[in-house]
């Protein structure tokens, strides 16, 4: 069985702060690539930014900066985002660093002997704001002013002479594809939207500007740079040392199993992304996963729409795992979602505080005074072996990681968490102080609930968890997704380390 996974993050434009959409993209790969290192795969795990392009170019020269040291600055808040959000990342590329440059010049190069390319003229709409081109049929008027009608941006209109990709020849085998691939793109809805607008008919695709300089320059032609769509796109293979497709890292990684990404981002990821591939004679990646948004009021939250929420604020004041959790378990994956301080608030009182943190107190707590802080023995009756059942299957369990489930993976977690309270206090142990070995019993099936659930919430909350973890003498490194399915990994007389609390209620 193959044990390599490969995971991605869209590359983000430096062209402002990160905001809030950004760090649920980033959380929500570093959620996967946590879960399948527990599960004992090889993860690379990439992320970084994309810097080339109008849009990038113009952001520069409102502020009066070469790109350059514009980019050079904003990337660096990305990547420090990457720490404040405790991803996991193998890599963080840059699409200005050189080993970039290289392997889009040699796909273009590729897809040029492929036959792939021809010289022609672009005119039709585009937008700086989604660097994309537009069909007429795909803007519309508002206030007096041509916009996107996906998007709602700003569309100019563009004349220049520029090369095509043709991706019209890719319409029938990217059709065949997608039923040969019946999940490469999730969820079901996105796939259906992307291969109705594939059926539409696909015109050849301007690939390359001559209007501008910021961007890889065309290997064949130097008054053109590369659309900075195929540039960007080309990252995933760029981190992996392509063109040196002998090299470990391609032969291992490549084709890579997720991509993950905005919802938006949709028809780059599942449409052109594959066809370059297929043109280019790469194997396309095993799957597109097309999230939500995450939205302010009803508005997608966004730079240009002003309505940011920031995450670093909202870190500093509730702390980061509360964010993860909140992300991944109150947005449904797949949907738009909201956060407010008071749906955090809740949450953080709710789930964490009294279900989770409350589970870890008492059961520790009861420990310490009634085992002397020792794991106990123990003889199992059948209402313990039926309470710690579910977290047995790990195939159930995995089943909803690979199907990219979040939904039903976190309240998975939730329902065990509400039937382990629920057990300690049917239990009832503190009744049992002339049953030693029931007592005992009790506390032992508990400590191994926590211990379960808590490395199911490790990709969840890393941090919170591996305090919990290091409770019995784990840590991040040991921690392993199968060792779940034994109900015994807790050794009598092992020491039970202290734990601090976990989550303070939020006043309200
Ligand atoms: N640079 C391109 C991606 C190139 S990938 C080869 C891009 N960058 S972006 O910075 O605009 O957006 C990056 C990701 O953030 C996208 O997946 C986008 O959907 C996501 N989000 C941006 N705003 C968002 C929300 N308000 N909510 C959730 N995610 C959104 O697109």
């Amino acid at each position: 069985m193959n044990k390599n996974y490969y995971i991605t993050t869209p590359i983000y434009y430096p062209s402002a702060k990160p905001h809030m959409g950004h760090a649920y993209s980033s959380i929500i790969a570093d959620f996967f690539a946590r879960f399948k290192k527990i599960d004992g795969f090889n993860v690379y795990f990439l992320t970084g930014t994309d810097e080339h392009g109008l849009k990038i170019q113009r952001s520069a020269e409102k502020l009066n900066k070469d790109p350059k040291s514009f980019c050079d600055e904003i990337s660096k808040t990305f990547e420090d985002l990457t720490k404040t959000l405790n991803l996991s990342n193998t890599d963080f590329i840059r699409t200005t660093e050189d080993r970039h440059k290289v392997s889009v010049q040699n796909l273009w190069n590729i897809l040029e002997k492929n036959n792939q390319i021809f010289l022609s003229k672009y005119s039709g709409w585009y937008s700086v704001s989604d660097e994309a081109f537009y069909n007429e049929d795909e803007v519309e008027e508002k206030d007096g002013l041509k916009v996107a009608k996906s998007s709602g941006s700003a569309v100019e209109w563009v004349e220049e002479e520029s090369f095509f990709f043709k991706l019209s020849e890719w319409e029938k085998p990217l059709l065949d594809f997608y039923e040969k691939n019946k999940n490469f793109i999730l969820p079901e809805s996105r796939r259906n939207e992307v291969i109705s607008f594939v059926k539409s008919g696909l015109k050849d695709l301007s690939v390359s500007r001559k209007t501008f300089s910021w961007g890889v320059k065309v290997p064949s032609d130097e008054n053109h740079v590369v659309y900075v769509w195929l540039d960007a796109l080309t990252n995933y293979l760029s981190s992996l040392k392509y063109p040196d497709e002998n090299n470990e890292l391609y032969k291992s990684f490549w084709p890579a199993d997720l991509h993950i990404i905005g919802k938006d981002i949709l028809r780059f990821h599942a449409i052109y992304w594959p066809a370059f591939l297929l043109a280019a004679k790469i194997e396309p990646p095993k799957r597109v996963y097309g999230h939500g948004w995450i939205l302010s009021g009803d508005e997608k939250m966004s730079k240009s729409k002003g309505n940011i929420l920031d995450p670093l604020e909202i870190i500093n004041i509730y702390g980061l795992d509360p964010l993860r959790y909140y992300l991944l378990k109150e947005v449904s994956f797949g949907n738009d979602g909201n956060i407010s301080e008071e749906k955090l608030e809740n949450c953080i009182n709710s789930d964490l505080a009294n279900n989770f943190g409350n589970l870890c107190q008492r059961v520790l707590s009861f420990a310490e005074k009634n085992c002397s802080s020792l794991i106990p023995d123990h003889k199992f009756t059948d209402d313990d072996l039926e309470i710690l059942k579910p977290l047995n299957n790990l195939d159930k369990i995995r089943s909803f990681i690979d199907n990219q489930d979040i939904n039903q993976y976190m309240s998975f977690i939730v329902d065990r968490l509400f039937s382990a309270n629920k057990y300690f206090n049917d239990q009832e142990p503190w009744k049992k102080k002339d049953d030693r070995l029931r007592l005992n019993t009790i506390v032992y099936t508990a400590l191994e609930l926590i211990r379960k659930i808590t490395i199911l919430l490790y990709p969840v909350m890393p941090e919170t968890s591996v305090k919990v973890l290091n409770v019995f003498n784990e840590t991040e490194n040991s921690i392993d997704f199968t060792s779940i399915d034994n109900n015994e990994i807790l050794k009598k007389d092992l020491k039970i380390n202290k734990l601090d609390i976990l989550f303070k209620k939020i006043e309200k």
